[in-house]
């Protein structure tokens, strides 16, 4: 793998200012934000005025665990533009999440926003080693989702020849990566591995291919997926990070001299991190529930948005800007089996320990007369496949789940192509208990 540093002096300017600067910046940029949303944005108003706290009142950036959180529904019950603080006449772009569980949330973008979200996946991409002049397969999926697009903008904003492939159609993913020759490749990591299977099933060494460094992130992953993907493609393999009602893709990224977390582009996103259950703010270092404020967003600011994903925050290394450590999962995809919480993403680093598996994997919940058990899903590498192999790739793996997560599992090893194969976000839990 080829060190793909950025030259220091094509980072934006604030990628290299003092602690001291981005305070003083993030600031004078919330005391805007929170203003612009209690003048504009009924539900704010409303909100802050029943807290008995006024924008005025922030004199320190500290000041801001006064003010109360934003939740999902509260997008759900302004459905569709009550969240708007700007004439819709002055929204540029619509997203929305996909909506399969009640109403979309759905999120507007002002041109200013759209411009300064190509900046911070711009920034993302340099950051991962991506210089103006490289191609970039975009197989982040299209639409309504942020990924496509927002990945989209930011590259062509670096200067990047963008493919905008979105996802699905494996086959003819493989083809063009190796007809177009790109060097960077925007996906979900579960997707990367269907792309890994795809150059296998064609009998093309995928580490031959011309990709220098993939972008992950719309879903969990492990250190021990990166390794796996690195080695497979030798390329690297860095995390990006953001949801739909913060930006979409390009909050926080990864630097590829460091690949320790992600950092946060704190001139635009002020992070905190509370304890899920008293909302309280805790100290950086410490896991919990991370939480968004946006600095610059004019279409839709968003106050205290309660994310769901937890993790913690770190201090800056290859910027000054915080890091937040990968997330270990979304509060709403913990699993609670007789009293021990499990993440999906502690099963994956156990399953990809195992010699002999694949690196696809799912978690089925079953009721067990009155307990709930767990069944882990995974597949043998097909020439690992034989049933005495299997065996002993099954005892394995539930005796390392045991040992290091803590609960006991029933491991399933099925014939290579068995498990549910992903071209976006994975599920990685299914629900059978009812
Ligand atoms: O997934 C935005 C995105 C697109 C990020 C492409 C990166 C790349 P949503 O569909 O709104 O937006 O989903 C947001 O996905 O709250 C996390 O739970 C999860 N998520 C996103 N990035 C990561 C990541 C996009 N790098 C939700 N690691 C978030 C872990 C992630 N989880």
């Amino acid at each position: 793998m080829r060190d793909l540093t950025p030259p220091r002096d094509s980072l934006d300017p604030i990628e290299t200012a003092s602690r001291d600067e981005i305070a003083a910046l993030q600031l004078k940029r919330l005391k805007w934000s929170l203003q612009h949303a209690y003048d504009n944005v009924p539900f704010y108003r409303s909100k802050f005025d029943a807290a008995g706290v006024h924008p005025a009142d922030l004199t320190s950036l500290k000041d801001l665990a006064k003010f109360p959180f934003t939740v999902k529904s509260d997008l759900r019950d302004n459905y569709p533009f009550g969240m708007f603080a700007v004439p819709r006449d002055q929204i540029t772009r619509i997203h929305a999440s996909s909506g399969t569980t009640g109403k979309p949330t759905v999120v507007g973008y002002t041109q200013g926003d759209i411009d300064m979200w190509a900046n911070m996946v711009a920034r993302s991409l340099r950051a991962a080693g991506t210089r103006p002049g490289d191609m970039l397969h975009n197989a982040y999926g299209y639409g309504l989702f942020t990924g496509g697009l927002g990945a989209h903008y930011g590259a062509e904003k670096l200067g990047c020849t963008v493919v905008p492939v979105s996802g699905g159609m494996t086959a003819r993913q493989v083809t063009l990566i190796e007809d177009f020759q790109p060097t960077t490749i925007m996906v979900t990591p579960s997707y990367m591995l269907n792309i890994l299977e795809e150059y296998h099933r064609q009998g093309v060494d995928p580490r031959n291919c011309s990709l220098e460094v993939g972008v992950f992130g719309a879903e969990p992953w492990t250190n021990q997926m990166r390794s796996e993907v690195e080695a497979a493609f030798d390329m690297h393999a860095v995390d990006i990070y953001g949801l739909s009602e913060v930006l979409g893709p390009g909050v926080a990224s990864e630097c590829v001299e460091t690949k320790d977390g992600l950092h946060i582009w704190e001139d635009n996103f002020y992070p905190e991190i509370i304890d899920p259950q008293t909302g309280e703010v805790v100290e950086d270092g410490e896991m919990g529930e991370l939480v968004f404020t946006t600095l610059t967003k004019e279409g839709m600011p968003i106050i205290r948005y309660r994310t769901r994903d937890l993790t913690r925050l770190l201090p800056g290394t290859a910027r000054m800007m915080r890091r937040m450590e990968k997330v270990t999962g979304r509060s709403d995809d913990m699993i609670i089996l007789r009293g021990v919480n499990v993440f999906p993403t502690q099963i994956e680093e156990q399953v990809l320990t195992v010699e002999g598996l694949a690196p696809h994997y799912q978690i089925e919940l079953v009721r067990d007369g009155k307990m709930d058990a767990m069944r882990v899903h995974v597949e043998s590498l097909p020439e690992h496949g034989d049933g005495e192999a299997q065996a002993v790739q099954a005892a394995t793996l539930k005796h390392r789940i045991k040992q290091v997560v803590g609960v006991t599992a029933v491991v399933v090893v099925a014939k290579p192509g068995t498990v549910a194969r992903s071209e976006g976000k994975a599920t990685r839990v299914i629900d059978n208990r009812s």
